[in-house]
């Protein structure tokens, strides 16, 4: 088949590619604990009420001729005074531009700010940085993190590659690490790109931010949020600030997103998805418009979704320190945000009952999978090598009386390997 460049080399999703193997495990009649969805149970997490009632009766009201190409002034504006609510940042409803979840915002942003062959600079583990830079043509620059920092990039990492990159695409809460910017971490950041945009001086095309926040919302215990313009307003001409329904308020189907930031930089991605269409539909944007203006609907909602997310995750937590502290080769790291937790299981090395050596990450996730019926998404899905012992465990799907079972057959699994 004759396809362009572009397309001929764009790689299928990984996760895609591991979900295969668990539905071929169902279709054989057997029980798989799916942790590796970064998506919501709606029996276990509904949406909140008041959105899904205000979706039927904008419907009802008629509501279903072409909405807003910016996005509905409704939403804008409650968009706009949710996150001054949340974050102390004064954007107007100008400032803001809505579509059909956080996705279609990425892919304008990249292609909006990305020239083909200049360098996009990403952490990785991260979330399909790779194939938006893939279809912009950057030129990608995959910085590896350390599970020490967190799996987020330090000042020390970006610092030799600012020269020339034209984005800087960071996330978080990140997915999939569930882990967040420490503030002196992120303060460091954005303090070389100001002073790589002094040096280009202001009549260069300037080194852009794209912050993705769109778990901003999950954070538990004593874990901040902390973002680049609330740091340094200076940041305000760079950053370009990703963020929506989807996982605040396990809105994942309702499909609305919106972005924040320069002006110039907003108006050409609504022109350019005023292209593709990729607008939220009308009906969706005005009721998520409504929720997010009823302020304590909303922070009721939030309160609830964060003790169901971090209970699980506390759960799961505290069984895996537990194996760690029996022997064996598991390591976990503190959950702080999103419905993530990163684990290591470190199996390289051991063999199976049956005899198998295990040797990287998807033999790993193929031995849970058989043995414990656990599926988790190993982080080369997110751009670490194959053979990275790390993994992400996703909670928003699974029933908080199921973990002690899942954890007691992860146990078991790992207590029959043998070197
Ligand atoms: C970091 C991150 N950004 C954006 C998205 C996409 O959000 P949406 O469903 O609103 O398109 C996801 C979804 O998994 C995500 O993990």
């Amino acid at each position: 088949m004759h396809v362009n460049h572009m397309a001929s080399g764009l790689a299928g999703s990984q996760i895609l590619a591991l979900a295969e193997e668990i539905k071929a495990r169902l279709r054989a009649g057997h029980q798989v604990y799916n942790l590796t969805i970064g998506d919501f149970d709606p029996q276990l997490f509904p949406i909140p009420g008041p959105l899904r009632e205000a979706i039927a009766a904008a419907y009802a009201a008629g509501e279903t001729q072409y909405p807003a190409s910016n996005g509905m002034p409704e939403l804008r504006a409650a968009a706009a005074a949710y996150t001054r609510r949340r974050q102390g940042l004064d954007y107007s409803p100008e400032a803001f531009l809505v579509a059909s979840g956080a996705r279609p915002l990425i892919f304008a942003a990249y292609l909006t700010l990305i020239n083909p062959g200049e360098k996009v600079i990403y952490p990785v583990p991260s979330w399909n940085n790779n194939f938006y830079t893939h279809i912009a043509q950057g030129s990608h620059v995959a910085l590896a993190t350390d599970p020490a920092d967190n799996f987020l990039p330090t000042p020390e990492q970006v610092a030799p590659h600012l020269q020339e990159a034209g984005l800087l695409a960071l996330c978080s809460p990140l997915n999939p690490a569930g882990t967040v910017f420490e503030r002196n971490q992120l303060a460091g950041i954005c303090e070389l790109v100001l002073a790589e945009n002094a040096r280009r001086g202001p009549d260069a095309k300037p080194l852009y931010v794209l912050f993705d926040q769109i778990y901003g919302a999950l954070t538990y215990g004593d874990t901040v949020h902390v973002d680049p313009v609330s740091l340094f307003p200076e940041m305000q001409p760079y950053t370009l600030y990703i963020d929506g329904m989807s996982k605040a308020f396990a809105a994942t189907g309702v499909r609305v997103g919106w972005a924040f930031g320069p002006d110039g930089v907003i108006a050409k991605m609504r022109s350019l998805l005023a292209h593709a269409g990729a607008w939220a539909a009308r009906p969706e944007q005005l009721a998520s418009a409504a929720f997010l203006d009823d302020l304590q609907a909303v922070d009721t909602y939030l309160s609830g979704i964060r003790e169901g997310l971090s209970r699980r995750l506390e759960a799961f937590f505290t069984g895996l320190q537990q194996m760690e502290t029996q022997g064996l080769p598991v390591d976990v790291i503190p959950p702080q945000a999103a419905l993530y937790l990163t684990v290591k299981i470190d199996l390289a090395g051991y063999r199976t009952p049956n005899g198998s050596l295990l040797q990287n990450g998807r033999d790993i996730y193929s031995y849970l999978l058989h043995e414990a019926s656990v599926a988790l998404v190993p982080f080369y899905a997110f751009g670490l090598p194959d053979d990275s012992p790390w993994f992400r465990l996703s909670v928003g799907t699974v029933a908080e009386a199921e973990i002690p079972g899942i954890l007691a057959r992860m146990q078991a699994a790992l207590e029959k390997l043998g070197r």
